[in-house]
């Protein structure tokens, strides 16, 4: 093929291939939508109207979600604390009372006042006494989340059903966050079995790992509330890969840091 000809057919396969690339997505929106739902975090969109506890945690220089939380009383969230490593407050923002992320006009954006991070946070991977308690420069208008009371262990029962939020990956090698909350619902495990699938990094008493092959949380979920009947029992903090059948996700086991978080939602 000559030099010309060559150049002819990309000038005009080029914008043939760019114009297609932006027509197709907004054709079939349905399609991608059930792409999504049926991949391996197997959760499902929800509105933040019958969640409004949720909340995402912003950084203002990435525009991101990063993390995820729970409002406890109208100006406390509470997060996993390895959600604050290396975050300047200043550049942090919870985003309330919004079901899409990009819905600029929805929900309220509140600053963060103040933060107390657990004084055991163990980091890096596996973490230990993941939890903190985030404290807004204002009152939200939302439903807050009630939290468990110390040492419940009935309500860790194996096989409890638990539903766990986010705006988090909706598969383990994407990159792309959805725009919408998600839920699934994710089975308890019982403790020796969790401590089998990650053998020397659990602590029983701490964490509870909860999850199917195909049902889990993931990367960006972090932070984000685990409900069991109605009440804040974990919060999501970390796992191998993400829906895996035999690697369930750990969450932060809220019994244990009950008295610590009273004291800290109390606190100005
Ligand atoms: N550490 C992750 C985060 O920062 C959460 C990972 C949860 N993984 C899982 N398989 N459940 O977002």
């Amino acid at each position: 093929m000559t030099r010309s000809r060559r150049w002819r057919l990309r000038s005009t396969l080029l914008p043939l291939a760019v114009l297609m690339s932006l027509v197709l997505p907004a054709l079939s929106p349905a399609g991608a939508h059930a792409r999504a739902d049926g991949r391996i975090i197997g959760g499902t969109p929800v509105d933040i109207a019958d969640h409004p506890w949720v909340v995402a945690l912003v950084d203002t220089t990435t525009k991101r979600a990063f993390c995820a939380g729970a409002l406890v009383a109208p100006a406390k969230v509470v997060t996993a604390g390895h959600c604050l490593l290396n975050r300047d407050r200043r550049r942090l923002r919870v985003v309330a009372g919004r079901t899409d992320l990009f819905a600029k006009d929805t929900g309220t954006i509140a600053r963060v006042a103040g933060a107390a991070v657990h004084p055991g946070l163990h980091t890096p991977m596996p973490y230990v006494n993941d939890v903190a308690v985030l404290t807004l420069d204002g009152a939200l208008p939302y439903g807050t989340v009630p939290w468990v009371s110390p040492r419940e262990d009935e309500t860790y029962e194996p096989g409890t059903t638990g539903w766990v939020f986010g705006w988090g990956r909706t598969e383990e090698s994407g990159t792309a966050s959805p725009r919408q909350l998600r839920t699934v619902s994710v089975p308890l495990w019982d403790g020796d079995a969790c401590e089998a699938a990650y053998p020397d990094r659990i602590d029983q008493s701490a964490m509870v790992c909860a999850g199917t092959g195909g049902s889990d949380s993931c990367q960006g979920d972090s932070g984000g509330p685990l409900v069991v009947d109605g009440r804040l029992v974990g919060l999501v903090s970390w796992g191998t890969g993400c829906g895996r059948p035999d690697l369930p996700g750990v969450y932060t086991r809220l019994d244990r840091y009950a008295t610590w978080i009273d004291r800290a939602v109390r606190a100005a």
